[in-house]
């Protein structure tokens, strides 16, 4: 008989978001009349630009004609993409890269799942407390972690707490590590880092040897012009990480798919003999053997995001979710709810009212109030306490949303 992955059962329940939507369903079942807001999932909500679109009709065009029909691509994606992110995203923040540093992919949470293949089993790896589940779930269906404690914390991942006493900003670990993931703007807590505190996990890296997995996924959301928007903008980082950038929150592709990890060629991490191998060499032969690229359409539909006009329609969608946050983060620290988040990133981090566990008071928000949140527990031990709105609501659920929460 076939035999299964036995890590899979260390997991201690449902991923976490279709979770959420199942007890959301649950709810509406029994209350057909309710009608729920969803502040749960951070799914985009805007249409794509106009810019966007034609760019992508135009690619299907161009698969309707023997000419220009486009069949498997470089699976490390096409070098008109590459080239404009190269030039918009880092050139223009003072970061060189090469085109062989840029990988194209489906989703930033593959990539952030998918990079541990390149990575031995016997790497100690930290993680923030609270984080995005896929860094935990996915090391430990590698097999990277023993089982889950009575606190849901698995054995031999450390976890770096991040609350309001840290400002949500971890402290470097004081027992040795070799993989570090960091998220910044931070999901969940919408906490930012600036140049100081990337500097000082650089040179932790640098010292340990070890690789920082750096999740960018949310810096379009950036609103202080001296928060860097991207790890290479601070000395040394080339030597040490990986950043992951994704068009799903910054261009509304969540139902698109169209990524890209930056795996410079200077990283290095140790062989069998101890000895140097670069990291570089190995994604790409990851990426060719397992992935056979994002589609044609999707990568000229992300191309599209950076031209001057793709950058104005874009720009014009995150400041509605950026208005979005700020009235959510307005609204709940008006009604007395200690508010995080929401000024750099699509995320409004609250402490739940008279200290009520995360899971009861999604309960209690969704009968009350009928919005759906995410309960900070499901982000790991530390979001116990904690509950997570999304801006990327539309305008008039979010004011709905705000009015009901009163009756919470
Ligand atoms: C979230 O809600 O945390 C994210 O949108 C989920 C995702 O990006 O996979």
């Amino acid at each position: 008989m076939a035999t299964i992955n036995e890590n899979f059962l260390k997991l201690q329940a449902g991923y976490l978001f279709p979770e959420v939507s199942r007890r959301a369903r649950a709810y509406q079942e029994e209350n057909p009349g309710a009608k729920i807001i969803s502040l749960g999932i951070g799914d985009v909500t805007q249409p794509l630009p106009p810019v966007i679109i034609e760019a992508m009709k135009k690619a299907v065009d161009d698969m309707a004609s023997a000419d220009t029909f486009h069949g498997y691509g470089p699976e490390q994606g096409y070098d008109f993409l590459i080239d404009a992110i190269i030039e918009n995203d880092y050139n223009s923040r003072g970061v060189d890269l090469d085109r062989s540093e840029v990988f194209v992919s489906d989703g930033a949470k593959c990539d952030t799942s998918n990079i541990l293949d390149i990575f031995g089993l016997d790497n100690v790896v930290a993680i923030t407390d609270p984080s995005y589940p896929v860094y935990v779930d996915s090391n430990v269906i590698a097999g990277r972690t023993g089982e889950a404690n009575e606190k849901g914390q698995f054995e031999k991942i450390v976890y770096m707490p991040c609350t309001a006493e840290n400002d949500f900003i971890p402290e470097l670990p004081s027992s040795p590590v070799d993989i570090i993931y960091l998220c910044f703007p931070n999901n969940p807590t919408g906490a930012v880092a600036t140049k100081e505190v990337l500097s000082k996990w650089i040179e932790f890296a640098r010292e340990r040897k070890a690789v920082i997995l750096f999740d960018a996924a949310y810096e379009a959301f950036i609103t202080k012009p001296d928060i860097p928007h991207s790890i290479y903008e601070v000395d040394g980082a080339k030597d040490v990480a990986i950043e992951f950038r994704s068009f799903s929150k910054t261009a509304g592709f969540t139902g698109v798919r169209c990524a890209f990890a930056v795996v410079p060629k200077q990283l290095k991490a140790a062989g069998p003999d101890g000895k140097s191998v670069g990291v570089n060499p190995l994604w790409s032969r990851r990426h060719s053997t397992k992935f056979n690229g994002a589609s044609y359409v999707s990568q000229a539909g992300a191309a599209a995001v950076y031209t001057p006009e793709g950058k104005k329609q874009t720009r014009r969608i995150i400041d509605i979710y950026m208005s979005n946050a700020n009235l959510i983060r307005g609204s709940l620290a008006k009604l007395g709810y200690e508010v995080y988040g929401g000024v750099n990133a699509p995320y409004i981090w609250l402490k739940t009212l008279d200290g009520m566990s995360s899971w009861n008071f999604f309960d209690r928000v969704l009968q009350n109030a009928n919005i759906v949140g995410t309960p900070g527990a499901g982000f790991g031990p530390a979001g116990q306490g904690y509950f997570r709105l999304t801006a990327f609501a539309t305008e008039a659920n979010v004011k709905e949303a705000m009015e009901r929460f009163s009756g919470v």
